[in-house]
């Protein structure tokens, strides 16, 4: 992030308006980084109840060791409970964590306005709405952002701060340093649906779901595939801990915002789960029956093989080249039949591959720590890479031909949408790179993916989906 400017200072008082989830977090984030904090919240008794929640999850902190005793005493001391707004008149940023509901926000926000002083800062950690509208119901519409904290705020790094046209770059400036100092990683977006994480990470969802509705492969050998390239879960799995219909509910919300943006469609699968109540964990179904979750996938058995040499270049393959290379002696073959392996005469590819290939493998982020990759091809082909890759403790999923190239397409579908968010100006490309890999986990951002598997296998990745399900979803960037 490029703006500099002054954290506000430890002695100034954070108003925090809503303790509920998100609100009792921020309070105990705010308070743990020395301010003073009011907590407030419509319903009698919350606020109450939210203190001794912050006290309990400090006590628990102080018995692992994480946090000294008298330090987690002064933390919760400096929390105050507000019985109402005009409580909250000393305060010097107002945080906003009510319900989502732009009504009830602009009227918390413009009874705030009449009760603080000229210069307090007011931000909301709203997920969707438009800040801007909610800023109209203020005098201060220069002095008001977005501060999107994410779940659990305790624990999460990333911020988004969300600055409208009219926001001044003093108070963005100003709230992204706080959050610094607060010791998150702050982020700038203009004032867009879903911000950067909730607006970039839908194809992470949506190309599963596309996959889960027109092939044949099951939730978990799907979710085994995505651990296999580093994700810390799969899609299947971390849909039924968000819930299906929250994160449909996202999905739609922001699907109509960007008019009806083809590319992120929402999927009638999930709507399907959705209407059978099939919302995940804690409906006890999703994708999955609760308590038991996930269950393992049985990899690809391994076959024989016999020669083993590397063909010309191996692209993205290079680091599962690299952890052969360490545990054997590996021939070297000019390109002209193609890119990747060449086990027992048979050319297995990284995906998409030339087309003239007996297997191909899919995208992994890190290949000196994975021990699953998925592959489709030929019986034959997929028996010896699954020997070949077993000589270095990596499990081969074997997808259906249908299937292939997962993480691959979802991936470029990522990168699309996060190319078309910074050309719609949202956000600079290193910010959206480090918001999806702290706020959605993935273990790149979407143009560090670019980076690591080039621009052409892309941009042909989504000529293949055009050319073989919908050219509107999967037309080039800028089309
Ligand atoms: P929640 O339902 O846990 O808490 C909301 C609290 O606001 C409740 O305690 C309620 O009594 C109080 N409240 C409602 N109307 C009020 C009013 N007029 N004045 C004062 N207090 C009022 O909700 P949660 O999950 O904490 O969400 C709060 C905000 O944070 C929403 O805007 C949501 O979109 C956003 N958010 C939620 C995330 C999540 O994962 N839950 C993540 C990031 C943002």
């Amino acid at each position: 992030m490029g703006e500099q400017g002054a954290a506000l200072p430890v002695d100034a008082i954070v108003a925090v308006v809503g303790a509920g989830t998100m609100g009792r977090g921020i309070a105990a984030v705010a308070a743990r980084a020395g301010h003073d904090v009011l907590l407030s919240d419509a319903t009698p008794g919350t606020a109450t109840e939210a203190l001794a929640d912050v006290e309990r999850r400090l006590a628990r902190d102080v018995e692992r060791r994480r946090l000294d005793a008298g330090e987690a005493t002064q933390i919760a001391r400096r929390i105050g409970v507000a019985a109402s707004l005009e409580d909250l008149r000393d305060a010097d940023l107002v945080i906003e964590a009510i319900v989502e509901e732009m009504p009830v926000k602009q009227d918390v926000f413009g009874r705030l306005d009449a009760i603080v002083g000229r210069e307090t800062v007011f931000a909301s950690n709203t997920s969707s709405l438009s800040v801007t509208e909610m800023a109209k119901a203020t005098s201060r519409a220069d002095r008001f952002a977005g501060l999107h904290f994410f779940n659990p705020a305790q624990r999460m790094p990333l911020v988004e701060v969300v600055r409208t046209a009219v926001t001044s770059p003093a108070t963005v400036a100003a709230l992204t340093a706080t959050a610094r100092r607060w010791g998150k990683t702050p982020v700038l977006c203009t004032d867009t649906p879903g911000f950067i994480v909730n607006r970039v990470a839908r194809p992470f969802y949506l190309e599963a779901l596309a996959v889960l509705e027109r092939e044949e492969v099951d939730p978990a050998r799907l979710d085994a595939v995505f651990r296999g390239a580093g994700f810390p879960m799969g899609p299947c799995e971390l849909l039924d801990l968000i819930g299906l219909d929250v994160n449909l509910a996202v999905s739609e919300s922001v699907y109509e915002a960007l008019g009806k943006e083809p590319r992120i469609r929402p999927s009638p699968l999930q709507r399907r789960l959705v209407a059978e109540g099939r919302l995940g964990r804690k409906t006890g179904r999703g994708f999955y029956a609760y308590p038991e979750g996930r269950p393992d996938v049985k990899p690809h058995p391994p076959g024989r093989f016999t020669d083993l040499a590397v063909v010309g270049d191996p692209g993205h393959g290079a680091g599962l080249v690299a952890r052969l290379e360490a545990t054997q002696e590996l021939d070297r073959a000019l390109a002209g039949d193609g890119d990747g392996l060449m086990v027992d005469g048979r050319l297995i590819e990284p995906a998409p591959g030339s087309g003239r290939t007996a297997a191909t493998f899919d995208v992994v982020a890190d290949w000196s720590r994975t021990d699953t990759v998925a592959a489709s091809g030929d019986d034959g082909a997929i028996d010896a890479f699954a020997a070949v890759c077993a000589t270095v403790g990596i499990r081969v999923i074997r997808m259906p031909h249908t299937a292939r190239d997962l993480v691959l397409r979802t991936v470029a579908m990522l990168t699309t949408m996060a190319t078309e968010a910074t050309q719609a100006g949202v956000a600079e490309p290193a910010d959206i790179d480090t918001a999806i890999r702290l706020g959605v986990n993935h273990p790149l951002g979407p143009f560090e993916w670019r980076d690591v598997l080039g621009e052409p296998v892309l941009e042909d990745t989504l000529r293949r989906l055009a050319d073989d399900h919908d050219t509107e979803r999967y037309r080039p960037v800028g089309a």
